[in-house]
């Protein structure tokens, strides 16, 4: 494994939150008095061959970022470069702008979601592990547990999928540098829930490793609720 600090990881964190329902956008709400961007920025951090990082926020957020970002170097003892850009109207927007603050250091790009701020570092280094043995796109998947069927327009059931080919994808997604700017560069850019979702537009193989439940995204206010209890938890050492 390299030594040196090689690895950009991007957070969208521009979106507004709307499931969520509160005044703030969903990266700038607290559990236990931390943001959700300040908590993965924490995590991030945790991570040796983290070199540099782009958050995209709201473009009259940009100020605020800064504190929480700030707080969360100083809780982490960690001070690496920081590039905070506007977001955009979709989630696919706000990543794109952030890939023009790309350094050209940057060797690998992890794409992270604020509101997963509690993945396990060795997700991340099991994303990294793989980049480091050639693999181009690779992203985090568990198994579903729910059984899944289509369902119409006027809500009855279509078919039931195949749940052993089933998985969930979760972030942080990563790329190598190049292969993630191509994918992105493109000029009918579709906008996709996920990033590997281009790559496959693309033709490019997508691979996977392991997540975990505890990568889960924040999206309604039950979620809130989880991760106020999930962190209680594990402050308890439990
Ligand atoms: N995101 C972003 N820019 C957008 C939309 C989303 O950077 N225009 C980010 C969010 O901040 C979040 C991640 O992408 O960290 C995943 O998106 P999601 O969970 O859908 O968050 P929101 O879009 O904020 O929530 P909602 O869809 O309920 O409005
Ligand atoms: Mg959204």
């Amino acid at each position: 494994m390299s030594a040196t600090a090689d690895v950009c990881v991007v957070i969208p964190a521009a979106g507004l939150g709307e499931r969520l329902g509160l005044a703030q956008p969903k990266a700038f709400v607290g559990v236990n008095n931390w943001s959700l961007l300040s908590l993965t920025i924490k995590r991030v951090l945790e991570i040796q061959r983290v070199g540099h990082l782009i958050i995209a926020v709201p473009a009259d957020f940009k100020n605020e970022a800064l504190d929480h970002i700030d707080r969360a170097m100083r809780e982490s003892n960690k001070k690496i470069p920081v590039d905070v850009v506007a977001g955009g109207i979709t989630r696919t927007e706000s990543v794109k702008n952030s890939l023009l603050a790309l350094d050209q250091l940057d060797s690998y790009v992890l794409v992270h979601d604020a509101a997963r701020p509690f993945v396990p570092a060795e997700v991340f280094n099991s994303v990294i592990n793989k980049l480091d043995q050639g693999v181009k796109v690779v992203v985090p998947v568990i198994p579903v547990s729910d059984t899944i069927k289509t369902v119409n327009e006027k809500d009855e059931v279509i078919n039931t999928l195949d749940r052993s080919q089933l998985k969930a994808v979760q972030t942080p997604q990563g790329f190598a540098r190049d292969v993630l700017s191509e994918i992105y560069a493109t000029s009918n850019l579709k906008p996709t829930t996920d990033d590997a979702g281009l790559a496959e537009i693309a033709g490019i193989n997508v691979s996977t490793i392991n997540g975990s439940v505890e990568s889960f995204k924040i999206t309604t206010p039950f979620d809130l609720e989880m991760a106020t209890s999930f962190m209680n938890r594990k402050q308890n050492g439990k």
